[in-house]
């Protein structure tokens, strides 16, 4: 699959199996992440990879969240150290945030690709993730990304969300020239 085509046809997948996921195809995703570009090469992103179930489970124990993030063999756990950023920039520089979701786009497109489904999630408390994992205090959570091997005859699944028209979210020369 090249890039183009691995973009075109990326979704949110959101329910999986629970076939294992290898140690290799771990840290091709986390190599993938590793390589997005960031504010001055600061690479401020931390990752966390979970498989243990006891973990994950623990992520939504009170059923109060959303249920695809228990019942995923994996999550993994992007976190930011926004301190790496102010040590080139100043403290009010949110490079970090940027840096971060471009890494984690660089993990779902490597994750399609490696024929994984993943859906990048934001309804989640930050409070249990950070006690669970033991995550230090000055790291931000950006996001948490469920994923997974899924059945490709999930209807449900295979859904395509739909896009806006191009014109009326891309330009030529003037925010008033729609694209066409
Ligand atoms: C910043 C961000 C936060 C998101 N949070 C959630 C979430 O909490 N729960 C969820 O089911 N999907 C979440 N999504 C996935 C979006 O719903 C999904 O990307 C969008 O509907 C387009 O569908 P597609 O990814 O299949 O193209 C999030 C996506 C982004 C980029």
């Amino acid at each position: 699959m090249d890039a183009l085509e691995a973009l075109m046809t990326r979704r949110s997948i959101r329910r999986f199996t629970d076939r294992e996921i290898s140690h290799d195809v771990l840290e091709k995703i986390l190599r993938a992440g590793a390589q997005a570009p960031s504010g001055g090469n600061r690479q401020p992103w931390r990752f966390i990879m979970v498989t243990d179930s006891e973990k994950i489970k623990q992520f939504d124990q009170d059923g109060k969240w959303q249920s695809f993030v228990s019942s995923a063999p994996a999550v993994l756990v992007a976190c930011a150290n926004p301190h790496d950023t102010w040590e080139k920039y100043d403290e009010n520089d949110q490079c970090w945030v940027l840096d971060t979701s471009a890494a984690i786009e660089n993990m779902l497109i490597a994750m399609h690709a490696l024929d994984l489904g993943a859906v990048w999630t934001l309804s989640f408390s930050k409070n249990v993730v950070r006690k669970v994992c033991n995550i230090p205090k000055h790291w931000q959570i950006v996001s948490i990304v469920p994923f997974g091997y899924y059945d490709m005859d999930d209807k449900g699944n295979k859904r395509m969300r739909p896009r806006r028209p191009l014109g009326e979210v891309a330009f030529l020369d003037d925010a008033k020239t729609p694209f066409s």
